[in-house]
């Protein structure tokens, strides 16, 4: 029967924020849910994979102790979220498979340099323009190698599962598009040896909740690189933080409610966070228009009020897992890097025996 595999990764970076959960992870959330739920009839066997990418974490600029505290934070909220390890779920650090820099290293004779210089993401890491290239001394001077091949690595990482659909937010797009031509071009190629298919193709997912602004400066993405903490929400923080972030978000002087994101994006901000912790099918401009004169303090208290609906119970999840006598997450790792491990090993088998080694 047919199988739907799930991979997505996130970087250990903490605590995620509220852009991060509406973004990303209640949609792994959602797989998760939807693969448990007794009442559910599925004409497919649901499978997921969720891995705290700490590999890729090495080409950030952050110390061994802090990688270490932040692992660990990641691991934490992603269980503290509700998801864990079930007979479809895997919850896994990568640095515990050591497949992915195996596979990876197969993939880079595969990889087209010409190709991995057009991309974005080493450009924007480096604060170098679009236009930037490699014929520029001052690009390849700060450029390390890992960070150019970053996405042969993800590549290697949803590759390595199988994965039919990968859920990821609009600026990865590139990187799948990438991942699915190395698939392609591994495949002909062994093909042509004569062996099957090796690799799955896979597809992109989109959220709905693509770009959550930030609570500070609403014409710039949410971001834990922002330095202003109170510009965004974590998902363990307290009601009292959630009220108080959220009452210091900056709006504007108009009375009433009304969606613009052009010239009111501090409002729309609210509007599209109101709509997304609340799961709303309708568009930003009708809850808009039932919002209309309703004043700017009782709008942000309803704001806040839904998001700590939607965030119920992580806090406490969290600082329980925290609890130095908590075994949960230890376990968890244990389990999640084992199960991980043996799904990518026998991918990374095919690949060895279809290339002769
Ligand atoms: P950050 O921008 O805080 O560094 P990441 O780049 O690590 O976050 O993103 C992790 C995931 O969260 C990605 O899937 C990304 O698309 C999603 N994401 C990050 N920020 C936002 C946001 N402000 N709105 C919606 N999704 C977001
Ligand atoms: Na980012």
């Amino acid at each position: 029967h047919k199988t739907r595999r799930v991979f997505s990764g996130i970087q250990p970076t903490g605590v995620p924020h509220l852009g991060n959960y509406l973004g990303a992870l209640r949609q792994w959330k959602r797989f998760h849910d939807q693969s448990t739920d007794p009442n559910l009839v599925l004409d497919y066997e649901p499978q997921q994979f969720f891995s705290i990418v700490d590999l890729h974490s090495l080409t950030g600029d952050v110390s061994p102790q802090d990688r270490l505290r932040l692992r660990k934070e990641s691991f934490a909220s992603l269980l503290a979220m509700g998801l864990h390890n079930t007979a479809e779920t895997t919850v896994f650090f990568q640095s515990d498979v050591w497949c992915h820099a195996e596979l990876m290293w197969i993939l880079s004779t595969f990889a087209s340099t010409g190709y991995l210089s057009r991309m974005t993401q080493w450009k924007s890491k480096l604060n170098l323009p679009e236009s930037a290239n490699l014929d520029s001394d001052e690009a390849t001077a700060k450029l390390k190698l890992g960070l150019f091949s970053y996405p042969v690595l993800q590549a290697a990482d949803i590759l390595l599962y199988r994965a039919s659909l990968v859920p990821v937010g609009e600026d990865q797009l590139q990187h799948i598009e990438f991942t699915r031509s190395l698939a392609r071009s591994f495949n002909s190629y062994v093909q042509r040896a004569g062996s099957g298919a090796v690799f799955r193709i896979p597809w992109p997912v989109l959220s709905p909740a693509k770009r959550i602004m930030s609570l500070k400066r609403p014409t710039q993405k949410m971001s834990k690189s922002d330095p202003d903490p109170k510009s965004r929400i974590l998902i363990t923080d307290s009601k009292e933080d959630i009220y108080a972030k959220v009452k210091g978000a900056i709006t504007d002087s108009e009375p009433g409610i009304s969606f613009d994101p052009e010239r009111r994006p501090g409002v729309s901000n609210l509007i599209e966070i109101l709509k997304h912790v609340t799961e709303s099918n309708q568009p930003s401009l009708f809850i808009a228009r039932d919002l209309e004169n309703v004043s700017m303090r009782a709008f942000k208290e309803k704001v806040a009020e839904e998001i700590v609906k939607a965030l119920d119970g992580i806090r406490d999840n969290f600082l329980e897992l925290m609890q130095p006598d908590n075994s949960r997450l230890h376990d968890e790792v244990f389990q999640g890097g084992w199960k991980a491990r043996d799904k990518a090993k026998s991918t990374l088998q095919d690949v060895k025996r279809s290339l002769g080694l």
